[in-house]
């Protein structure tokens, strides 16, 4: 039904990479008088059927920003808090998965480095487990965009490479073979890209919404979706139409 719905909406723009900043869960929980963590557990169970829906209407690679290179100025105690439901809502679902479902995989995008153990080392060994499936999750651990940036540099110059182009660049990203988001989507409602996707969102379509991240459903992805189909993408030149007319 859901699938029906969008098929009609479709048009021949390509909805195939799909990056979400799932922001509000804190702000979930003050509304109810709960604790930030009730906000994050409830976030947490909103990853699972979100990838599903998206994986319904077509969409081959979401990307979610769990975690960024700035989040470890949060209280200690809310980080741990946050490891432990990617562990629970993500590592173990995922591990499940992947027995059964062989059209999907997971991928970590940035530095797992300062990631406590045992979660890094489960990290590394769910993304090498499965590669290049039909369905890929990429999540935003330890992420920042620019640290990303300076990265994929140095790991070039390490390389070999004397002179940096684009094409060399997006290689050496964290993303590395996964498309550039034609969507990006940010819950919550605040206007800013909280250095997400740096690199790759230079000719994204934003869609920001009030809805916090927790109450994020199907309602919200066709409204998102709906929108993207309606808008003309034309990457710094005309509109299909416009350009036929010259
Ligand atoms: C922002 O809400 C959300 C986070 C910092 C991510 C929390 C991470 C999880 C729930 C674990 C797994 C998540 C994914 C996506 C794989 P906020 O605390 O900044 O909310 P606020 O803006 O209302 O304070």
């Amino acid at each position: 039904m859901f699938r029906r719905k969008v098929k009609d909406i479709m048009t021949d723009e390509r909805l195939d990479t799909v990056a979400i900043i799932t922001d509000g869960n804190g702000r979930w929980a003050t509304k109810r008088g709960l604790l930030r963590s009730d906000g994050h557990i409830a976030g947490a169970k909103r990853i699972q059927p979100v990838l599903e829906t998206f994986r319904r209407i077509g969409v081959h690679n979401v990307i979610m920003y769990a975690f960024s290179t700035e989040n470890w100025k949060r209280p200690k105690e809310e980080i741990n808090v946050i490891m432990k439901l990617i562990h629970k809502y993500l590592i173990e679902v995922v591990e499940e998965k992947l027995k059964t479902d062989d059209s999907f995989c997971i991928k970590f995008i940035g530095d797992l480095t300062p990631i406590p153990e045992p979660l890094r080392s489960k990290c590394i060994e769910l993304e090498n487990k499965a590669k290049d499936r039909p369905f890929c999750c990429s999540v935003a651990l330890n992420y920042g965009g620019r640290d990303e940036i300076v990265h994929a540099a140095n790991a070039a110059f390490a390389d070999g490479h004397t002179r940096l182009t684009e094409e060399i660049m997006s290689r050496y990203m964290y993303t590395g073979t996964t498309p550039d988001p034609e969507l990006v989507i940010r819950t919550g409602g605040n206007l800013r890209i909280s250095n997400f996707l740096l690199w790759q969102c230079a000719y994204s379509e934003y869609a920001v919404i009030k809805t916090l991240w927790p109450d994020f459903g199907d309602r919200e992805i066709m409204a998102c979706v709906r929108d993207f189909y309606k808008r003309s993408r034309r990457f710094g030149g005309l509109d299909k139409d416009e350009a036929k007319k010259k």
